[in-house]
């Protein structure tokens, strides 16, 4: 069984706001896009990476990919949704692909992806039949708000998890799941899989994988960038 990885970076970062999407706003010196690109490249144990870009979108050009050639593949097919374009990506790598075979789905959004998290996820779910996620079993205290920012009530957080990225699913399921669930809203791969009644597992991740979202978030991720690289 192969793996392949596949990188939704088709958004443009409403939250974030700018001109630019966040995906490629600089991180000490780098585009975010480059991060994620890197540490799926450079393990053994992927076979390809593909980026999925908006239509006609100019900025992946205008930086340098060399040091991935022979291993990363931009398809130009980004769609309305994060969904649209991971199934639209799927979609381009089908000759590729066997429908067996495993696709890890990350984030342009998430540039501080480790090694060691990337390796459990492929360790624990290698031998599973339905694949899963990584994800962060949630540490505050939730509170439900009634429409003007009060607290109605305090909801328990036994047993919720905060979905995080990659998300490793057979290509043929995954597919299939997206396609079936085109008119719902899907924000996960995983949801999407669940929609097929299956249970996707959940490897405990940390919460430096972060997804950058708001401003706030990219000083952040710069700090857990160079954290990371002097480890
Ligand atoms: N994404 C995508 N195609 C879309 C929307 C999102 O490929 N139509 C990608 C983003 O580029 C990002 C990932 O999905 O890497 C996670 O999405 P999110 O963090 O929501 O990014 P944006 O949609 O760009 O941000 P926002 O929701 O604030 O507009
Ligand atoms: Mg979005």
């Amino acid at each position: 069984m192969n793996h392949y990885a596949l990188v939704p970076a088709a958004g443009t970062g409403e939250r974030l706001g700018g001109q630019t999407p966040k995906q490629y706003l600089p991180l000490n010196g780098k585009p975010m896009l480059f991060y994620s690109v890197q540490r799926l490249c450079a393990s053994p144990r992927i076979k390809r990476v593909y980026v999925v870009l908006a239509r006609g979108e100019k900025w992946f050009s205008q930086h340098d990919w060399k040091a991935f050639a022979g291993k990363l593949t931009p398809f130009y097919c980004g769609g309305e949704t994060r969904a649209a374009s991971v199934l639209n990506g799927l979609v381009a790598a089908k000759a590729e692909i066997g429908a067996d075979d495993w696709v890890l789905v990350h984030d342009a959004a998430r540039p501080c992806l480790s090694t060691e998290l990337l390796d459990k996820l492929l360790d624990e779910l290698g031998g599973d039949s339905v694949g899963g996620l990584l994800a962060l079993p949630v540490a505050d205290t939730l509170k439900r708000a009634d429409g003007a920012e009060r607290v109605q009530r305090t909801e328990p957080r036994e047993n919720l998890w905060q979905a995080q990225t990659p998300q490793m699913f057979r290509y043929g399921t995954l597919t299939r799941a997206l396609q079936e669930m085109q008119n719902r809203e899907v924000t996960d791969e995983a949801r999407a899989i669940e929609g097929l009644g299956l249970h996707p597992k959940l490897v405990v991740s940390d919460a430096r994988n972060l997804k950058v979202t708001h401003a706030q978030d990219l000083p952040l991720a710069e700090l857990i960038l160079k954290s990371m690289e002097r480890a």
